[in-house]
């Protein structure tokens, strides 16, 4: 059977696309159909789609607003279909925090939120202290002060774990 899937995402330094680009290559082996669209750019109707994929980054301790407004415009929709989120952040490099049930920002995303996705995941994210603007360098330095992350300038660290995009991406093959 012909599975359409596509995958809605909110990105501002590029690394929840760059998880995105990754499972759809994995899906794109697997010959399934897939289309990439950034919540900006999303005007198909979600009716056309089998499953969709909808990945977020934190920023300020939230996801993006429209991505917010997308879920809950869609709700039922969502609900009566095969659906998938996850969200992206650098509280979940702590080996803590980092399930759906034990980071923060997804467990309180579910709890002002009334959509159940079949699958929920979530990734660390990127730490780039070069590209961020002067305010929001400041803010996550003292973010990664307060949890004991690398506060020096010029720290470049991707503490995304690949493997665990791979497992997701198996999952979504077989959703
Ligand atoms: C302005 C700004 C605010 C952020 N706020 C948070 C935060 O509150 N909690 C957190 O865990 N990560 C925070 N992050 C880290 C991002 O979630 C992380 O860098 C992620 O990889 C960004 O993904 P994106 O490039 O797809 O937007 C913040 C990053 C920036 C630049």
């Amino acid at each position: 059977m012909d599975t359409k899937t596509v995958i809605i995402y909110a990105s501002t330094d590029g690394q929840t696309l760059k998880i995105c680009n990754a499972l759809r290559a994995q899906l794109q082996q697997n010959n399934q159909k897939i289309d990439l669209f950034s919540i900006e750019d999303f005007n198909e109707k979600i009716t056309n789609y089998d499953k969709i994929i909808i990945g977020a980054s934190i920023r300020y301790g939230v996801h993006n607003k429209n991505i917010i407004d997308f879920i809950n415009t869609h709700k039922e929709q969502l609900n009566n279909k095969k659906t998938a989120f996850f969200s992206v952040n650098l509280v979940a490099r702590k080996p803590e925090k980092n399930t759906p049930s034990t980071n923060p920002y997804v467990v309180k995303f579910f709890k002002t939120i009334d959509w159940k996705p079949t699958i929920v995941e979530v990734f660390a994210g990127k730490l780039d202290y070069q590209k961020y603007p002067f305010f929001d360098k400041i803010m996550i330095q003292f973010i990664m002060w307060m949890t004991k992350g690398p506060t020096n300038s010029d720290a470049k660290i991707e503490y995304t774990n690949w493997e665990k995009v791979k497992a997701f991406g198996v999952q979504l093959s077989n959703l």
